[in-house]
């Protein structure tokens, strides 16, 4: 397994570009699913979940044909599913990834039928996929549960529009009803549908495949369904969860970081948490973003989690990294997953002054953080430590870095490149 040697104190400093946004990448891949016609993604991050679904595709009996389009463009992807003989999605891949669910809606919209395994818990709470197996009801589907596979058919005739409202705002959920709907005969209305960028990344790329689609980056999405839709061409959006990792990854470090490609008009809430924390942003005139640290110490800022246009989740645990430094107590709290904390005694080994009070975590900041042997547990879990070993004195060990790798394009050489001092080994 490999791990990351950290020596924490460089002000991280220069130009970094922001890949492709793996939350979007993983539904318009899956989105493939529903094309008579190849699919040609640009932009894709190079990352764990993104081969964890390519290898599902091909398991499917998919066409998946990645080439590289060179620094600064990222790889792309040719998806051709016409030779789909397959519609499984067996429990090895959804246990190393959830968003194996995402094949759902859109293999019962295409060939009527899916057998998917049920997702399990994983490290940052229950996380079902209730509400999707519920629209999927009322659209017509049909559940047994077998072996712990969900196996699901579309009635006769295919799966029928209909008027849905989700319990709770739900990202997949959202896209893979979205998918469905696309094929569906009738109209389909989700209501309390998820406002999330990427989802309005997805629902972009099947227009482009003839979808028909209103109310996109708004909480009632409607789709009138098609008969058929072809192949499409589609840039990915850019990371903004990763743009916000670069941007606590500088002003922790005491920094000054641009990133170029940023998503901008994404970014609102957490531009929003990070000036309030006293930290300088500016906008570039050839769409560049200019991050950089106070002066002195950062202003204690509280956070709340919430769905899109809010403070997002996946970027709670850096964000917090960053006020165990500020200069006074904030309070984080996370309101949409029940367990995403385990970051916190990870934190507490570098020296940080965390304690937890139900759904949320009061972060009294601390002068210094000196370095230690850490483990990650999840994705940015794994993220948060890495900004905040950057910023502590001394050496500090990163293991089970394969959380990492799951959602970042290689960000220990990122790093590197902006004057971290980070080595990749094994242990
Ligand atoms: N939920 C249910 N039932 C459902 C669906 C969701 O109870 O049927 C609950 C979840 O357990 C959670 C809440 O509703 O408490 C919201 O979950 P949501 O469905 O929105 O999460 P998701 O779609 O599974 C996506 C991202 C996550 C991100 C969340 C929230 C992808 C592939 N994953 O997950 O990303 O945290 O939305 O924004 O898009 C990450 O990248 O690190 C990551 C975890």
């Amino acid at each position: 397994m490999d791990k990351l040697t950290i020596e924490g104190g460089s002000k991280l400093s220069g130009r970094v570009r922001v890949s492709g946004a793996k939350n979007a990448a993983l539904p318009l891949m899956a989105a493939s699913i529903l094309a008579d016609g190849p699919v040609t993604l640009r932009n894709l991050p190079r990352l764990g979940d993104l081969r964890t679904m390519g290898l599902l595709l091909g398991h499917m009996g998919g066409r998946v044909d990645p080439f590289w389009e060179g620094e600064g463009d990222g790889h792309a992807a040719i998806l051709d599913m016409g030779a789909l003989s397959l519609p499984e999605a067996p429990h090895e891949m959804v246990k190393t990834m959830r968003a194996s669910a995402l094949v759902l809606g859109p293999l019962l919209a295409r060939h009527g039928r899916a057998q998917v395994s049920l997702p399990g818990g994983c490290a940052i709470g229950v996380r079902p996929i209730d509400m999707h197996l519920k629209a999927l009801r009322e659209m017509g589907a049909g559940f047994d549960l077998s072996g712990g596979d969900i196996v699901a058919k579309a009635p006769k005739g295919g799966l029928k529009g209909a008027s849905l409202r989700f319990d709770t705002v739900t990202v997949t959920g959202t896209e893979n009803i979205m998918m469905a709907a696309v094929l569906a005969k009738g109209r389909t209305v989700i209501a309390n549908a998820a406002r999330e960028p990427e989802v309005t990344d997805t629902g972009r790329a099947l227009v482009a495949m003839g979808a028909a689609i209103e109310g996109l980056g708004t909480d009632v999405i409607t789709v009138e369904g098609r008969d058929s839709l072809s192949g499409c061409e589609h840039s990915v959006m850019a990371d903004r969860i990763e743009a916000g990792t670069l941007m606590a990854a500088a002003v922790t470090s005491g920094g000054d970081v641009t990133l170029e490609g940023a998503p901008l008009g994404a970014l609102d809430a957490v531009r929003e948490k990070f000036a309030e924390a006293g930290a300088l942003i500016s906008e570039g005139r050839d769409g560049s973003l200019r991050v950089s640290a106070p002066g002195g110490r950062l202003k204690p800022t509280d956070v709340t989690t919430l769905p899109h246009p809010g403070f997002p989740t996946d970027m709670q645990a850096q964000f917090m990294a960053m006020m165990t430094l500020a200069d006074g107590a904030s309070i984080v709290t996370e309101t949409i997953f029940e367990n995403r904390f385990m970051h916190v005694s990870e934190l507490r080994r570098l020296g940080a002054d965390i304690s937890l009070e139900g759904r949320s975590a009061v972060v009294k900041g601390v002068p210094g953080l000196s370095g230690a042997p850490l483990t990650a547990s999840d994705l940015r879990a794994s993220a948060s430590l890495l900004v905040a070993a950057l910023a502590a004195k001394g050496k500090s060990e990163l293991f089970r870095v394969y959380h990492l790798d799951r959602g970042y394009d290689r960000l220990d050489e990122k790093l590197n490149r902006l004057g971290a001092s980070i080595v990749r080994g094994k242990g």
